[in-house]
């Protein structure tokens, strides 16, 4: 077998403890793990929680990630659109409709060989307009495949059931299916029957003691008394966490041949404005 090629994939990113935490911890995992290559979920990243801004995409760049990939929020900062334009790094969802900017597959290479990565969206209890990610998937991978077996796909979706379904779906045609969004990373990871590696979410990076990032109050506020009484800020306070996989693929055939969760807890970073302001 061929030496594996390891990728890092992080979940969500939320506000500025997300930057934070990977600014300090993707080059300490990059050098603990001898990672290959980085993919990172940046679309809670903005200040606010919603959407990526410009800033954070280049903070992200800096650290050496070769992906950055996104969600329902892809769309949330307009100042980000040209972004999405331009850059081939920068994934929206592949299943949103195509007038919307940016693209949902890309490519970069590791040594000789040529990497692929797909963003694309779940349906199930999504209120977005989205085509079916299973057909749309199958609709690309026959080019993808021809170009590469090494396939990374980051699955954004609410339900579990789906997330299952579309990894099984996929099994022994992509490297690795990652899912996020529900911002809780499960213990579920695993190599699927035919090779393809596998975790209904990686989880997200941010506030430990949070409402999946956001702050206990706002979000009890908005949930329990009257959602225009209450609103979702970015929770700040100590401890943080951040959370993802490694998983380890032959560039041969594609195939997973080990992953293994990440959950770095840190209780002493200093949270920066890494989106300024
Ligand atoms: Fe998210
Ligand atoms: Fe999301």
């Amino acid at each position: 077998m061929a030496i594996p090629l390891r990728f890092l994939i992080i979940g969500d990113l939320i506000g500025d403890p997300g930057l934070a935490l990977a600014q300090k911890w993707i080059p300490r995992l990059r050098e603990e793990y001898k990672i290959d290559g980085v993919v990172v979920n940046g679309e809670n990243s903005a200040k606010n929680g919603q959407g990526i801004t410009p800033k954070g995409f280049e903070l992200l760049k800096s650290l050496g990630v070769n992906v950055v990939t996104t969600g329902n929020h892809a769309l949330d900062s307009k100042e980000v659109y040209a972004l999405f334009k331009e850059r081939e790094d920068l994934l929206r969802p592949l299943n949103f409709h195509p007038e919307c900017p940016g693209r949902g597959y890309t490519f970069f290479n590791v040594g000789q060989h040529v990497v692929a990565v797909v963003n694309i969206h779940g349906r199930v209890f999504i209120k977005e307009l989205l085509d079916c990610p299973f057909r749309m998937m199958d609709s690309v991978l026959t080019f993808l495949r021809h170009k590469t077996p090494i396939i990374l796909v980051d699955f954004h979706a609410e339900a579990t059931s789906e997330k299952r379904i579309f990894g099984l779906h996929l099994d022994g045609r992509v490297s690795v299916v990652v899912g996020t969004h529900t911002h809780v990373q499960t213990a579920d990871e695993m190599i699927l029957p035919k090779g393809t590696g596998y975790i209904t979410d990686l989880g997200s990076s941010g506030s430990m003691h949070s409402v999946i990032g956001f702050s206990f109050e706002g979000a009890y506020r908005k949930m329990v008394v009257h959602p225009r009484l209450g609103k979702f800020e970015v929770e700040t306070a100590l401890p943080l966490v951040l959370t993802g996989i490694v998983v380890s693929v032959d560039p041969e055939t594609g195939k997973a041949v080990n992953i293994e969760r990440i959950k770095v807890v840190d209780h002493e970073l200093v949270v920066a404005k890494c989106n300024g302001k």
